[in-house]
């Protein structure tokens, strides 16, 4: 068998804010001598800058390189599942091309790198090319925040949680489990306007433009939707997450 020399650590940093870093994530930062971040360009220009702000906190020495890896935007095609494979590809080719060089990196991952992130197949896929250890830190993830800024239980008693998005949420005509909503740019909460549910939403969590908002969604939809926008605008950007709860 082959000797594995390179390795790749996916790590987990939480949801923006070093104060949501692990003690594990740190200890890892803290020894890496390379980083690989997904650059962010234009209005998501600040989440690029966030990885920077979370290595330079865990290191006081500059004995590391940082290497941008400029990934390609999604193209919009269908099927969805084929036009992400192809995405995920152009992104493990890039990583492919810079670790040639390179025995050990750190790729810093948004949250978790388990929820909502598709680096652990596309490392995977890289496997498929170079002989690569893997090694995920698991982080915070947004959907931790939310429950604690909003003092929430994510499950009712016994219940189970639905984790979606957009598109699993278009496909549900009752909210039957508590259901997080991730990567919601279309406020998809608007086709259960008229059912009693309650809605936990919060926007840049962890972070200092953090906004919370809770109530019953048939008598704050309006109001949500004005606040959404708006920040957006203020902002150029909006990264949200909500609970649909069935109180
Ligand atoms: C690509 S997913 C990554 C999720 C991440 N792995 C996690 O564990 O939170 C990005 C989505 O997560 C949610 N999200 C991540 N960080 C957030 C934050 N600080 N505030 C609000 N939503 C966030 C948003 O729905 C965003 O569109």
């Amino acid at each position: 068998m082959q000797d594995i020399k390179k390795k790749i650590y996916l790590i987990g940093i939480g949801p923006g804010d070093p104060k949501y870093l692990t003690v594990e994530a740190i200890e890892t930062i803290k020894r890496l001598n390379t980083f690989l971040i997904p650059v962010k360009k234009g209005r998501k220009e600040e989440l690029t800058k966030i990885r920077k702000k979370i290595i330079e906190y865990c290191r006081t020495d500059k004995n590391f390189q940082i290497i941008e890896l400029p990934f390609p935007e999604r193209k919009k095609a269908h099927p969805y599942e084929n036009s992400v494979k192809e995405w995920r590809n152009k992104k493990a080719e890039m990583i492919l091309d810079v670790i040639q060089d390179i025995d050990e990196a750190g790729l810093l991952i948004w949250g978790d790198p388990s929820l909502y992130d598709g680096h652990i197949d596309i490392v995977k896929e890289v496997q498929k090319h170079i002989p690569l250890e893997v090694e995920i830190i698991p982080g915070i993830s947004s959907i931790n925040v939310l429950a604690a800024k909003h003092k929430i239980s994510l499950n009712r008693i016994g219940g189970s949680v639905f984790i979606t998005t957009p598109r699993g949420l278009r496909k549900i005509k009752e909210i039957s489990h508590n259901t997080i909503v991730f990567l919601d740019n279309y406020e998809t909460f608007r086709l259960f306007k008229e059912k009693d549910l309650k809605i936990y939403w919060g926007a840049y969590l962890g972070t200092e433009k953090e906004v919370l908002f809770s109530g019953n969604l048939r008598d704050c939809l309006e109001q949500l939707v004005k606040l959404r926008r708006q920040l957006k605008k203020e902002n150029g950007w909006i990264m949200e997450l909500y609970l649909l709860a069935n109180e």
